[in-house]
């Protein structure tokens, strides 16, 4: 079992292409083709109302009762045995999701693997799999300036946040900051957490930030990965 995914089995999930196309309606392909479009011009792209408002109050719930259950951990830093909690660096809490986990997928695994055939067709980006976790950003929490995949070569690929916040106000503060410069030299874009807002870029290009959030601030964020090939050769 792989040390960083041993929580699940990719191959398992992978929905086939029959069942996408069932569920592919023309809203849901022409917000596919939109996300890639933007994708393939600038690297990343926002885009609000991805999902209904009525799904995003079911996976707010979701996560409100994964956190009941204390199914949330203080977010690390680093993989395997280079994880480590930074409070100085990031303060939320995560709670990994099992993409078999059938509330999760009824309610938006399905959506997010449309997606991820739609990109892989019109960008060849290779993407294998999806691991996703919840977040919750208590008042005070942040996480400072970071890159989501540091390794060259690394299996992240694409990041995907989707924030489950009702009626945040811009007073609320939790803005995603993303840096679309890589030499940081202008100001960055800055994202409210609103419900329903999906926020895409790829991991290994964008720096980003959340600043302090006021109120509860939660999300799911996910990243699209390639598969692991482990060859001898590469020791
Ligand atoms: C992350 C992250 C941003 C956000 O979890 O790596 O950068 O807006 N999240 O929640
Ligand atoms: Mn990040």
């Amino acid at each position: 079992m792989r040390a960083h995914s041993g929580h699940f089995s990719p191959s398992k999930f992978a929905m086939s292409l029959e069942a996408a196309k069932c569920i592919d309606t023309g809203d849901i392909s022409d917000s596919n083709s939109a996300i890639v479009d933007d994708l393939v011009l600038k690297g990343w792209c926002v885009i609000p109302g991805f999902m209904p408002d009525a799904d995003i109050d079911k996976l707010r719930t979701l996560a409100r009762e994964y956190h009941a259950a204390e199914r949330y951990q203080t977010a690390g830093i680093g993989k395997g045995g280079n994880r480590s909690v930074n409070r100085a660096i990031r303060s939320d809490q995560i709670c990994w999701i099992d993409p078999h986990d059938g509330h999760y997928r009824e309610l938006c695994g399905e959506r997010l693997e449309t997606l991820r055939l739609a990109i892989n067709e019109q960008m060849y980006l290779c993407l294998f799999d999806l691991e996703t976790h919840f977040a919750l950003y208590r008042p005070g929490a942040f996480y400072g300036r970071h890159l989501d995949q540091f390794r060259r070569g690394g299996r992240r690929k694409l990041t995907i946040i989707l924030y489950l916040n009702h009626g945040w106000q811009p007073e609320d503060g939790g803005e995603l900051l993303l840096y679309t410069d890589r030499d940081l030299a202008s100001a960055p874009v800055r994202i409210l957490p609103h419900g329903g807002t999906l926020v895409c870029f790829m991991s290994e290009l964008f720096p980003h930030e959340v600043l302090p959030a006021r109120r509860d601030r939660l999300s799911l964020t996910g990243w699209y990965r390639t598969r692991e090939i482990s060859l001898p050769i590469f020791p």
